[in-house]
């Protein structure tokens, strides 16, 4: 029996790699741990809430007691460490809550990770989920690889990068056995509206403005989340201790191509007249320190544990918009309330 904790498994990835592990693993004790932000979501997890080998631990990272008194009480064997605040836009107005909780947090549960394994590190893995943004922006060429030199522009980022640095710090300095991989854009079901593809799909079906930054060439590599998940569990079980894996999907595309794509689909499967949704797109002020472009070489992850994503974008995109069309109480009860006040101050002119 193995007892596997995954932090920030209420949110987006972490829904998708806690359903993942329950299901394909019987015989692993999955427990949880979410503080149930507005990011956290149970409803994301319905399906599997009753399995036998799940729990979910209500707590939050930044409490440094209730860390260490749930190691001591599940003894998990190991982490994978989702738990974070992630949006960069939030980051700009509050840096401070990225600071606790993704370089706070993460320390807390490397001290609590450290003092129930010192006696015997082997067997035992603290894996971190961290971002490609790590790495900064890269100019109309080149891809990120593992050796890439770190250098965040984000508040977000910064803090990711801290996080990251600390955990490869405590397997230096006190031999705790880490991984980190780096993934590039996630997409797909249960992702929270604040985010640019769940964004623009939910302000299309209420025929609303789609704000793009700036002059909308900014690129990202975009990743079906269930193929980030599916390279999560490969790491986990197959990634050599101390190294860094990159991921991603192979799958560059500059914002407003992507975003006239999605328009595209939706038009069709909202049956409404074709480039009625590209009417909605609007130029807005810029993010600022708004990376130009991220692109990830995924060929360590590919050659060393054979990963590759397994749906073209098309795809992808075409499953994600279904599932946001199949949900629309999902949608309804995440943009009520504290959501619409996000809205306000974050797209005021
Ligand atoms: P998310 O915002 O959807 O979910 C984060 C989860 O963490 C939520 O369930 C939230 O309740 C929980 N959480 C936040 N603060 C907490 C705290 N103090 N204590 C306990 N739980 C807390 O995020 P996501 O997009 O699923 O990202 C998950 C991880 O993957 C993050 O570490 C992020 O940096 C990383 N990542 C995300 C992407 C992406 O494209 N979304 C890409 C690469 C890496
Ligand atoms: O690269 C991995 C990262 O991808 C993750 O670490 C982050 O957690 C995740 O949020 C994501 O960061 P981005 O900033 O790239 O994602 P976001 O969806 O916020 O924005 C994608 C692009 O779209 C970016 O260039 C900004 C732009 N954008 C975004 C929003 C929300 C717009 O033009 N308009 C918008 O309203």
């Amino acid at each position: 029996m193995k007892n596997i904790l995954i932090t920030g498994g209420a949110g987006f990835i972490g829904s998708h790699v806690v359903r993942l592990f329950v299901n394909k693993y019987p015989d692993y004790l999955i427990y949880n741990l979410d503080a149930l932000t507005y990011a956290g979501n149970l409803e994301n997890l319905n399906d599997i809430e009753n399995a036998p080998n799940y729990t979910f631990l209500k707590a939050d990272i930044n409490d440094a007691n209730s860390i260490q008194d749930l190691f001591q009480k599940y003894r998990f064997d190991s982490v994978i460490h989702l738990a974070a605040e992630s949006h960069v836009d939030r980051s700009i107005t509050d840096p401070l809550s990225f600071l606790k909780t993704n370089i706070f947090g993460t320390v807390n549960l490397l001290n609590a990770a450290k003092d129930l394994w010192k006696e015997n590190f082997s067997s035992h893995l603290f894996y971190h989920i961290s971002t490609d943004e790590v790495y900064g922006t890269l100019g109309e060429t080149g891809l990120f690889t593992e050796k890439t030199g770190y250098d965040p522009n984000s508040p977000y980022s910064a803090s990711k990068a801290s996080s990251d640095h600390f955990v490869r710090a405590y397997g230096e300095t006190y031999g705790l056995p880490y991984i980190i991989s780096n993934c590039s854009n996630n997409y797909g079901p249960n992702q929270f509206p604040e985010k640019l593809i769940p964004l623009f799909i939910n302000n299309i079906i209420e025929k609303k403005p789609l704000p793009v930054y700036g002059d909308g060439n900014y690129t990202r590599d975009w990743l079906y989340v269930i193929d980030h998940a599916t390279a999560i569990d490969l790491t986990f079980h197959k990634g050599k201790i101390k190294e860094t894996f990159n991921i991603g999907g192979f799958n560059e595309w500059k914002n407003i191509d992507l975003v006239k794509l999605l328009c595209g689909l939706m038009d069709e499967k909202l049956n409404r007249p074709k480039g009625s949704s590209e009417q909605l797109i609007t130029f807005v002020k810029d993010r600022p320190g708004h990376d130009l472009r991220y692109a990830i070489d995924a060929s360590k992850i590919n050659t060393q544990l054979g990963w590759k994503p397994s749906l073209t974008f098309e795809e992808g995109l075409s499953k994600t918009i279904d599932w946001y069309l199949n949900n629309t109480s999902w949608l309804k009860n995440v943009t009520s309330g504290a959501y619409q006040e996000y809205y306000k101050n974050q797209y005021k002119k």
